[in-house]
């Protein structure tokens, strides 16, 4: 674990004088509880394509081979637990005065770490949308009906970003004002390359604030960032408590 200028130490002491701390994770931050990432080779991005599971025209083409691959995500997901790290992230919102917590993450464990103040940008993979009412609700179903209904009618969907839509301007805007008003953003776990996620931690750094990337591997973000630990946020993230 390195990073040339500062040291574990050092960021502490930040997060110790920080008033507004802003977390960004990506799905490496569930790497550690047996989450696949999307990227890098065994990234699920590897093994299927988006364009065929993870757009509207996908699910409008085949609802039922879409929810499959939901559904058999959504079964991994029900056996697994969050880790250090999601665990740590929760402990420094509760020592912050002001907090906010961003991810790209559909699979809930922030919240089944205890993380309170979070913007799920992509959506949870947990709830449903109604595309006949709009109605979204909570499901746990472990399987999932395929297809399942609403109460309506109308066929439900994951309630999800997929590619090519929009992210809801409400979870943007509040993810603008915690990035643009923070002391620090930690980047942890993505590799930073889809928008608008991946421009945040340059917000926060053009209106000042020092940003602390954790990673296994360099990403895009690294040659802008204040410092980048190389290592597993599970490992990392605890030593900053
Ligand atoms: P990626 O799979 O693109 O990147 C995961 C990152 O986590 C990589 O940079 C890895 O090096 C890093 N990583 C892996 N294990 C780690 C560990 N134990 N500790 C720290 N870092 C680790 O995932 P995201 O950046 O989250 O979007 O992907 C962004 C979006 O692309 C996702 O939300 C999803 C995907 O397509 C949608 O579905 C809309």
């Amino acid at each position: 674990m390195q990073s040339i200028k500062y040291s574990i130490q050092d960021i502490k002491e930040r997060l110790r004088n920080s008033k507004a701390v802003t977390i960004l994770t990506g799905a490496g931050i569930s790497a550690e509880s047996g989450v696949p990432i999307f990227r890098g080779k065994n990234g699920l991005w590897k093994n299927f394509r988006p364009e065929d599971l993870a757009t509207p025209e996908a699910f409008k083409r085949e609802p039922g081979l879409v929810w499959e691959w939901y559904d058999s995500r959504r079964q991994t997901l029900s056996r697994l637990k969050p880790n250090p790290g999601h665990f740590a992230i929760a402990e420094i919102e509760k020592r912050v005065k002001d907090f906010t917590l961003i991810t790209q993450n559909v699979d809930g464990l922030h919240q089944l770490a205890g993380s309170k103040n979070i913007i799920e940008l992509h959506g949870n993979i947990w709830r449903v949308r109604c595309l006949t009412c709009g109605k979204v609700a909570e499901n746990r179903d472990v399987p999932i009906k395929i297809l399942p209904f609403c109460e309506c009618g109308g066929l439900l969907r994951p309630d999800v970003v997929w590619f090519g839509e929009m992210l809801s301007d409400d979870n943007l805007t509040r993810a603008f004002v915690a990035s643009d008003n923070c002391d620090i953003m930690f980047v942890i776990g993505t590799s930073g390359v889809v928008h608008p996620a991946a421009s945040l931690a340059l917000r926060a750094k053009d209106e000042g604030a020092s940003v602390v990337e954790i990673n296994i591997e360099n990403t895009p973000l690294t040659a802008s960032a204040d410092a980048t630990f190389l290592g597993k946020a599970g490992e990392i993230l605890p030593q900053l408590l």
